[in-house]
């Protein structure tokens, strides 16, 4: 194999990235976050770890000035603001007023505060400050940990494999994938070995009914800085999804007939902080085109009624047709629409039977077609289209 050499650098890869927060000791009311990459940990009795911070940063003064700080994980939906943290400074903005965090007292310690809503949060304090050269290093024993408590079994056992924590490598977030492994698997005992894979795993793949199988497409199509458009806003579920897909840069339009469901969407938006880039119309799917005035990555219909709302408000197959039309015209290259039909009962039959004969129609050339159903499941059960528009 051929390598080539680089010039010496810290390419330790993957790193946590981490959200270290801090408060000054003259004056406490002025609490910080920074983004720390170079966090490590570097010893287990009495439990350390260490920080590297530029003494240039503001939060270095408070660090230094109180002798605590808190390393709370990142979790995929910090991960953003994880990344603002460490493009901002304390010194000119309050960054958790301006991401709508809070804070949480911190157990063990007099000044820093922890993060409301991290996973887990470490209390440290400063044990010793070494000056390295461009960072100087605190090294903080952890004097309590708090965990999230949906990270906890009923017997108490940590599951952080399920806490979504985001990694930093060269510049890049990534999510965790699978668990592939767990300490010692290369030597377990054959049985002890599939039991404690099977407990990590679950069951594995599955098959998804509609709304998972319309989720997953999303999840896969979406990108920071998207536009996307939720045609059947209902609870908000979807809508909020998007949201979050599309982060702060992106924009989601959402369309409901019914004002209870318009409220209850910006209700769901306003408490998960997502109001920001959204706008609820509330109006019919089939004025899509006088209200989204520019290309889009991805639409969602969820047809029907609103689960535990008034079934005589369902989609329309007429008005259904028109804003699918309008929704085609809209996607932006590469750019996908879903589409989830309820076919158990008689309205859905007909948007079921309009839809397919419309989008067996699409030309080849523009779009691709996939329709996902379960024939074996009965006439009622749902379908999940989705079509993509062509790169060009
Ligand atoms: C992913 C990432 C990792 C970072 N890691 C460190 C680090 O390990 N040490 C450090 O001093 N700054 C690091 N920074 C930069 C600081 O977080 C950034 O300068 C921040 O604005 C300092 O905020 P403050 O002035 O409010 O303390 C990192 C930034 C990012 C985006
Ligand atoms: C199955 S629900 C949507 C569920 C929703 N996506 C969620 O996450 O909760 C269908 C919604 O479509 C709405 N609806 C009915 N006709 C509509 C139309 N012409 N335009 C937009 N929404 C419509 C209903 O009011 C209902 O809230």
């Amino acid at each position: 194999m051929e390598y080539q050499s680089l010039s010496p650098s810290t390419m330790l890869n993957p790193t946590p990235v981490v959200l270290v927060s801090c408060a000054g000791a003259e004056n406490p009311a002025a609490k910080n976050l920074l983004t720390v990459a170079w966090a490590g940990t570097v010893n287990s009795d009495p439990p350390m770890v260490s920080v590297s911070v530029r003494p240039s940063r503001y939060s270095h003064e408070l660090i230094r000035s109180s002798g605590e700080f808190v390393v709370n994980l990142v979790d995929e939906a910090l991960c953003e603001a994880a990344d603002f943290c460490g493009v901002r400074s304390g010194r000119d903005v309050d960054k958790a007023a301006a991401l709508g965090l809070t804070w949480r007292k911190a157990e063990g310690l007099e000044l820093a505060p922890a993060l409301e809503g991290a996973p887990v949060s470490l209390s440290c304090r400063v044990r010793n400050q070494l000056s390295l050269g461009s960072h100087d290093l605190f090294l903080g024993e952890v004097v309590a940990v708090s965990v999230r408590a949906d990270l906890l079994d009923g017997d108490g056992s940590l599951h952080l494999e399920r806490a979504r924590l985001v990694a930093y490598s060269h510049g890049l977030y990534q999510s965790l994938g699978p668990v592939l492994g767990f300490f010692g698997y290369a030597v377990a005992r054959p049985e002890a070995l599939s039991r404690r894979m099977a407990a990590l795993l679950g069951r594995g793949w599955e098959m998804k009914s509609a709304r998972y199988q319309a989720a997953d497409i999303l999840r896969a199509v979406l990108r920071p800085g998207d536009r996307a458009v939720d045609a059947t806003m209902g609870n908000g579920h979807d809508t909020a999804l998007l949201c979050r897909l599309v982060g702060r840069a992106g924009q989601v339009f959402a369309f409901d007939v019914q004002e209870s469901a318009v409220a209850s969407t910006r209700e769901r938006l306003r408490r998960e902080g997502l109001l920001d880039r959204v706008r609820l119309f509330h109006a019919g799917h089939e004025h899509l085109r006088e209200h989204v005035g520019e290309p889009v990555r991805a639409i969602v219909f969820n047809l029907g009624w609103l689960p535990g709302g008034d079934h005589a408000v369902t989609t329309r197959t007429e008005t259904t047709l028109s804003a699918v039309r309008q929704a085609l015209d809209l996607l932006e290259p590469g750019g996908v629409l879903v589409i989830c039909v309820y076919p158990g009962h008689p309205e859905g039959k007909r948007e079921r039977a309009a839809l397919e004969q419309m989008l067996a129609r699409l030309p080849a050339r523009r779009f691709n077609v996939l329709s996902q159903s379960f024939p074996n499941a009965g006439d009622g059960a749902p379908v999940c289209h989705a079509v993509q528009r062509q790169a060009e």
